[in-house]
């Protein structure tokens, strides 16, 4: 029996702007991860409709995240971008897990906490399948790793969580059929469909923390524009939210352990360390001892070197919608036929006959 073949699969949601966060904890690792994998990215319109049905803008936004992943150096015919809603068997899977997975798991998502807020009797249902269909997202194409921040690590534990269960609970038929995988979970080996897909959270920029606040996470629904740095921002806005950004009164320390209590300072230095493509002991090793006032143009240069280029090249990708359109479509295709051979074997699996 062989092993699952190793696949990358992604997600972003098109609401609102990408930001920083999205880009070094996400896409920036996504373009790197195409020299070694096959790779799937996918802009997960189905999902952006969970928190909040009517978007006016909902094509535009996802024709914006398509130019962003190619503008960030995706290639799009040696790999797959294509959008959610295309490939209507996530949406299969996802109802398939809905029946895996048990309302506590998905009651614990501190994510679902959060986007209800108090009233969570009035949260949409699909609210709290989301991580049910995130799993049927990466799972549909059997994807074994997942390049995220670390926001999403609890629905990559969940994600795990329904492969483990769906593979226990159809293990004999599995190996009846003779598609299975050897697994072993604990001190049984069984024959297992989907993979335990394997997060990849990693580097100095998995968390990107809010500019006006380093306890909160930098996102696109704050409601301050100087929290974040967006991917359309132009140097003068990269400098001024650069410049903006609170900071405490001591000088940058020269080692890691000094960084604790100081989640601007720890921010700001992880920021620097992702752009620059080096460690945070190499940022302090170098900037340790100087003030703020030092070390933020120096950043804001950097931002503003690595970013601007990303900025112009989605501009000039998203002004040609043709071409857009036909990167979606083309991968959607692609994307498509994969996801149909898994949906058969899961539809002979589970026993829902399709021919
Ligand atoms: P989304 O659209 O909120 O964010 C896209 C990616 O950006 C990462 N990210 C951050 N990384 C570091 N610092 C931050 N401040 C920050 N903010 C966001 C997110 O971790 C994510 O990797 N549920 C997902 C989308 C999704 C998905 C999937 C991802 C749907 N299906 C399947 C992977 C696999 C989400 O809402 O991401």
């Amino acid at each position: 029996m062989s092993s699952f073949k190793p696949l990358v699969f992604s997600g972003v949601q098109p609401t609102g702007n990408l930001h920083l966060g999205n880009y070094l904890g996400a896409i920036r690792k996504f373009v790197a991860l195409q020299e070694s994998h096959d790779c799937i990215y996918c802009v997960v319109d189905l999902h952006s409709i969970t928190a909040q049905l009517v978007h006016d803008d909902l094509p535009s936004q996802t024709r914006s995240i398509t130019a962003a992943f190619l503008a960030a150096g995706i290639d799009p015919e040696k790999h797959i971008v294509f959008n959610q809603a295309r490939v209507p068997q996530h949406a299969e899977l996802a109802w398939i897990f809905n029946c895996v997975a048990r309302i506590g798991w998905m009651n614990r998502m501190t994510q679902f906490k959060d986007k209800a807020g108090k009233d969570r009797e009035n949260a949409s249902l699909g609210l709290l399948a989301y991580p049910s269909l995130m799993a049927a997202d990466i799972l549909v194409y059997r994807a074994t790793h997942v390049p995220v921040g670390d926001d999403q690590k609890q629905h990559l534990e969940l994600t795990r969580d329904i492969a483990a269960k769906f593979n226990n609970d159809f293990s004999r038929r599995i190996g009846e059929l003779g598609i299975g995988v050897e697994m072993t979970m604990g001190d049984e080996t069984l024959n297992g469909f989907f993979p335990l897909t394997e997060p990849l959270i990693e580097g100095p920029a998995t968390r990107v923390m809010s500019l006006r606040d380093g306890t909160k996470k930098m996102s696109k629904s704050d409601p301050s524009d100087l929290s974040r740095i967006n991917l359309t921002d132009d140097a003068d806005a990269i400098a001024k939210k650069i410049k903006k950004a609170k900071t405490d009164p001591e000088p940058l320390p020269s080692e890691l352990a000094g960084l604790k209590d100081r989640p601007e300072a720890e921010n700001l230095v992880g920021i620097y360390a992702a752009l620059a493509e080096t460690s945070r002991e190499a940022v302090m090793a170098e900037f340790g001892g100087r003030q703020f006032s030092a070390f933020k143009p120096a950043l804001a240069e950097l931002a503003v070197e690595k970013l601007a280029p990303v900025a112009a090249e989605m501009r000039r990708i998203s002004a040609d919608r043709a071409y857009v359109d036909a990167v979606l479509r083309d991968g959607g295709e692609r994307a498509g036929a994969l996801a149909e051979a898994t949906m058969k074997q899961v539809r002979e699996i589970v026993g829902l006959l399709d021919d």
